[in-house]
């Protein structure tokens, strides 16, 4: 067994792998997946086999899956129904045979197949007629900044007939794993056929993506595509499929080199009351927790949620950690919670386990509130790297003006130590970043490590508030200091010398 206290923190960044990106995990769009390899590097180094490893704001289950893959009891949680929904989907397809999922398609394919096909020819009168034979999904009341009012507006009746008949097949079939996984695939098709799905430029109609995952609210295509059902679908159940068999294969690669006894567990609370059903129990956390206000995780995923009979309670919806939303959440009440989550946190932890954070935004009271709380709680700050540069692990974070592109992951050990926040100390913003831009090797910076650092050597010096100004005097500063922002590039660049200018320019 590791001894917990003689770990060695990461300290440098872990470069996302490109190529394995997706992995199992593309097999269903979610917001804010992190590249399994890094997830998978943290939980190697921070724990052993048969330890828990809990991501209390689990998502599409990245840690808790790779928790599972290396022979850890991976505990995922999330207020989200999707979330687990797509979680425990994954992680399921282990179970059952090749051979089963083969024939659940080719039935399917039997029930649907001509009904999809005849529903693309059919006149508005024959769709109308099929329609009233079906049972459509609720029609809901979306959130107010969707494009359209009610949730049948997101689909054509061709989608929509195509979809409903689809799940009626998946909904027929008795092989619980079986009939998941066909769900799975059924969910993933869903994020396809409706009217928010954006086609990529310049790329084939059916490369896109739904503006739910782009843009985080319902916008309505311009000129929405009707991509072939059935096709679709296959496509869709062929990557379960393939998901499948990469699960098989690390499954049975463990078996080989020495056993694989992985466990995986699934939960759908708050993680303040995930805390009080394990209390000093979890041996590592690795967690992403929401940013504030830029991604409403629940109002989003009304999509799925809706029609997979999945809606979370008024209640759930009350505890969701952002800012705003259709319940216009407070931005105190998400500072206050964020604290009080890592709090939570640190108390599932054993003694001298360790607990990573992924954040990033501009704010630096989001950025206190969590180091504040962690070492009220008892947690030692003992790395800070900065993940940036990356355009995979980042690429989301592009589109918000307020959250900046890159993120930290701060790694602290619950060593028991409490300690009193100091709020009154001192720091001189201009010199740190003068200081810090002459330290960089190179001619260019990403705005996010800079800012990452700055907020460290602020906080070790107890004066986080002395960064509480408006991002365009930060800005400003580094102009001050002779850079200036590439925005092709996304970094800031040294200004060149005048001689160097006019000799580039002649
Ligand atoms: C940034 S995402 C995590 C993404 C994840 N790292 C992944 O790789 O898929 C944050 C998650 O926190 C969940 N969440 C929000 N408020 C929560 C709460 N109070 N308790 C538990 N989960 C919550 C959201 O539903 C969302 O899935």
């Amino acid at each position: 067994m590791k001894d917990y206290s003689e770990i060695t923190p990461i300290e440098s960044p872990v470069p996302a792998d490109r190529q394995g990106a997706k992995r199992h995990y593309g097999v269903h769009p979610y917001f804010t997946r992190r590249p399994y390899n890094v997830v998978r590097d943290y939980i190697l180094n921070y724990s052993s086999e048969h330890d828990r490893v809990l991501d209390p704001f689990g998502g599409s289950g990245v840690t808790a899956i790779e928790a599972f893959l290396e022979n850890r009891i991976g505990m995922h949680n999330d207020i989200n129904p999707l979330a687990n929904f797509i979680a425990t989907g994954i992680v399921d397809l282990h179970k059952g045979g090749l051979a089963e999922y083969e024939e659940a398609l080719t039935y399917i394919e039997g029930e649907c197949r001509y009904t999809l096909s005849r529903i693309q020819e059919y006149t508005d009168d024959q769709l109308e007629n099929l329609k009233d034979s079906v049972n459509l999904p609720e029609n809901i009341v979306l959130p107010r900044n969707a494009d359209v009012k009610q949730y049948r507006d997101l689909f054509s009746l061709k989608q929509l007939l195509s979809l409903t008949i689809l799940k009626q097949a998946i909904d027929s079939i008795s092989n619980d794993p079986i009939r998941n996984g066909m769900l799975l695939a059924w969910s993933a098709t869903l994020a396809k056929l409706n009217k928010t799905f954006l086609s990529a430029e310049g790329r084939a109609e059916s490369r896109g993506g739904s503006s739910i995952f782009s843009i985080y609210r319902y916008k309505v295509a311009k000129q929405p595509i009707e991509l072939p059902a059935w096709d679709t679908f296959h496509e869709r159940v062929t990557n379960v499929i393939k998901a499948k068999v990469e699960i098989e294969q690390a499954i049975q690669l463990k078996r080989q080199t020495g056993g694989w006894f992985g466990g995986f567990e699934s939960y759908s609370k708050d993680v303040e009351d995930l805390s009080s059903a394990f209390p000093n129990s979890i041996d590592y956390i690795f967690t992403d927790p929401p940013y504030g206000g830029h991604i409403s995780y629940l109002d989003l995923s009304t999509l799925w949620n809706s029609w997979l009979g999945l809606s979370p309670s008024s209640a759930t919806r009350e505890k969701e950690l952002i800012v705003g939303g259709e319940l216009q959440l407070s931005e105190n009440t998400y500072v206050e919670r964020l604290g009080r989550s890592v709090h939570a946190c640190v108390k599932m932890l054993k003694k001298d386990r360790w607990l990573s954070i992924v954040f990033q935004h501009w704010n630096p009271s989001y950025f206190e509130a969590i180091l504040s709380s962690a070492a009220e709680s008892g947690a030692e700050l003992r790395a800070a790297v900065s993940q940036v540069g990356d355009p995979i692990w980042s690429m989301h974070k592009k589109k918000n003006n307020s959250v900046l592109a890159g993120e930290m992951i701060l790694t602290f050990q619950n060593t028991g130590v409490i300690k009193r926040i100091k709020r009154n100390g001192h720091f001189d913003v201009l010199q740190a970043v003068k200081r810090i831009l002459d330290e960089t090797p190179n001619d260019h910076v990403f705005g996010e490590y800079l800012f990452n650092k700055i907020i460290i050597e602020a906080w070790n010096k107890s004066a986080i508030h002395s960064l509480d100004m408006p991002k365009e005097d930060f800005m400003d500063l580094l102009k001050r200091s002779g850079w200036h922002y590439d925005p092709d590039k996304h970094y800031w660049a040294k200004d060149k010398p005048q001689l160097e200018l006019l000799m580039t320019s002649a």
